[in-house]
């Protein structure tokens, strides 16, 4: 039986946990060897891939320098020789160890706009776009170089078209990847370089941990999730690996939501 990356050569970013670990096993059970870049330890993700018996390799990376980004597909060049696939799943929701709020909380919910300390809104976008754009740069020309073609998936989220209230850094900086994907895919369209996106809707992860023990927050998802239930990482990485393989040889610039039937159009 032939795999659907047999022999692929695939950098995961975010891959230590959730979303992209699930990718990373997904990408080996289908023959794809991997490259995690990832700012914490990814041994658990490592153990996964190589109990599947695929090679995996982790470079420690923090997506908002380039020269990690750059170091990273380098990384992956001296390991493999190449890369086909690319996934930029690292992101937060949240400028996590930072004040998010400003002196103006007085002013109803601390996480609306109009309380927001421009350091944590800033640090998300760092984080949620400008990671993604030099992790996909690093691997566009990581492939252009090679002259055969690549697939980049970007997560990004629902959120990128659904506002929500209290997370606006969070759906500033994923329609900001949605629009990034829809230019680089357009950029390089004819280089025969794809670029897509996942945009998940509520996924059981470490980025949403305990959601279903807070009354309101759970109940507010479910109120713009019709299967009413949250998704699974695997769920997402089915989504990832379509992109990512030849099966969605003619599809680029565009985004899958894996999101329980939410409305996104
Ligand atoms: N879980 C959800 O409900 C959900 C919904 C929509 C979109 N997403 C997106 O899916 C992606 C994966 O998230 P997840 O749910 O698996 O969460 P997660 O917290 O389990 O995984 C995120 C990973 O990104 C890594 N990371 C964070 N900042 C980094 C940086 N600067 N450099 C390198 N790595 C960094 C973390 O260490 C972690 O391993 C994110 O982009 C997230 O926004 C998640």
């Amino acid at each position: 039986m032939v795999m659907a990356l047999e022999n692929k050569i695939a950098v995961v970013t975010g891959g230590a946990s959730g979303i992209g670990r699930a990718t990373a096993v997904r990408f080996a059970r289908e023959g794809a060897h991997v490259v995690i870049g990832d700012v914490q330890d990814a041994s658990e993700t490592l153990r996964l891939v190589e109990e599947i018996g695929q090679k995996a390799v982790y470079k420690r990376t923090d997506t908002t320098s380039e020269a990690d980004c750059d170091a990273l597909v380098a990384a992956a060049v001296a390991e493999f020789g190449r890369v086909d696939v690319g996934v930029a799943a690292a992101g937060i929701a949240t400028a996590a160890g930072m004040s998010n709020v400003e002196t103006r909380a007085e002013n109803g919910d601390a996480t609306h706009v109009v309380n927001l300390a421009t350091e944590a809104f800033r640090r998300v976008l760092d984080v949620n776009v400008l990671g993604v754009m030099m992790t996909d740069r690093a691997l566009a020309r990581q492939m252009l170089d090679q002259g055969d073609g690549g697939s980049i998936v970007n997560i990004a989220s629902s959120a990128a078209k659904i506002p929500l209230a209290g997370a606006a850094p969070y759906c500033t900086s994923k329609a900001g990847v949605w629009m990034l994907t829809k230019v680089l895919g357009l950029e390089l369209a004819t280089t025969g370089v794809r670029v897509n996106a996942v945009g998940p809707g509520y996924t059981a992860t470490p980025m949403i941990a305990g959601i279903e023990d807070n009354e309101a927050a759970y109940s507010s998802a479910m109120s713009i999730t019709p299967m009413n239930r949250l998704g699974t990482a695997d769920e997402q990485a089915n989504a990832v690996l379509w992109l990512a393989s030849a099966e969605s040889s003619f599809v680029t610039g565009q985004m899958l939501h894996p999101a329980g039937g939410q409305f996104t159009d």
